[in-house]
């Protein structure tokens, strides 16, 4: 049985493999690939796209989507997490999408079931749909990425969407730049690190801004995160008419991460990026289902 739990997962014949997928679906539209199948999604961590994109996209397949309303759940009356994969379980999902806080817990539960999990989002650990969807919309708008330079800004070292892109994008040959404050970059000696953004803005094909991750932070960094902004804010001074690819796994901190004109510029993709989530979240189940 087949997971997806960070991209590691996929080798690289895979992942083009749901490219190629996920760009029929994008120019043919809805199938019923998935029809009579039943696909759990159960979110124990707040999101804003991730939990009705993969709903979006299950409905697109024409599966039939089960959503755990985890504060309506027995998790809230102390049954252990275990337990209640054991008994969506035992209600004979296709596929079961999950996020939780802590990192490990999908991994965990994929002993605990006998169908394909994926790993929604993982406290700061992996976010793999979401590195799959960045890298098709970065394909989608250049072409060839072998060789390219990303700098992915903000706080790297509590973001699961950089730790997955990461993995993916240096796997297919992009080479990424870490653009953080120095409590936000994390501890590795494989990439090439900056503080400052100024230095490496004629070099780069694609920056990828995060938004910071206050609710991981065990203390608070900034005293506003306009302080961090005056930085790290990816703002049209900044980019001037450079041909540089703007993305962002939103939910964005308008004017904290992308100013108002940025998030208005055509370079900005943000939204292509939610579009093509529903796409390559197709694949991914129909893949993961259908094998
Ligand atoms: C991200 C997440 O939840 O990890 N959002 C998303 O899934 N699109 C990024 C974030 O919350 O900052």
């Amino acid at each position: 049985m087949k997971h997806l739990i960070n991209s590691r997962d996929f080798d690289i014949q895979t992942i083009e493999g749901i490219f190629k997928k996920a760009k029929t679906f994008k120019e043919s539209g809805f199938t019923n690939l998935l029809k009579d199948r039943l696909i759990i999604t159960i979110f124990f961590e707040n999101s804003t796209r991730t939990k009705s994109s993969f709903e979006v996209a299950a409905k697109r397949l024409g599966a039939t989507v089960v959503s755990l309303d985890v504060s309506q759940s027995s998790s809230s009356k102390g049954e252990t997490l275990f337990d209640t994969a054991a008994n969506l379980d035992a209600m004979g999902p296709d596929a079961i999408v999950v996020r939780h806080k802590n990192a490990g817990v999908p991994k965990i539960l994929s002993n605990y079931v006998n169908c394909p999990i994926i790993n929604g989002g993982d406290g700061a650990g992996a976010h793999p749909t979401q590195a799959i969807l960045d890298l098709f919309t970065i394909k989608e708008e250049l072409g060839k990425v072998k060789g390219k330079k990303i700098a992915i800004v903000g706080d790297i070292k509590n973001s699961r969407v950089a730790n997955s892109n990461v993995e993916l994008l240096s796997r297919f040959g992009l080479e990424v730049i870490m653009v953080a404050p120095p409590h936000f970059m994390p501890k590795t000696k494989n990439f090439r690190q900056t503080h400052d953004i100024n230095e490496i803005i004629d070099e780069v094909d694609i920056i990828m801004s995060l938004r910071t991750q206050t609710e991981r932070h065990s203390n608070q960094i900034y005293a506003s995160l306009k302080d961090y902004a005056k930085d790290f804010c990816i703002t049209k001074e900044l980019v001037k008419d450079r041909n540089i690819l703007l993305l962002h796994p939103g939910p964005v901190h308008r004017n904290i991460d992308i100013d108002d004109d940025m998030l208005k510029d055509p370079r900005c993709k943000v939204l292509e990026q939610v579009k093509n989530g529903v796409f390559t979240r197709m694949a991914v189940l129909e893949y993961l289902i259908n094998g």
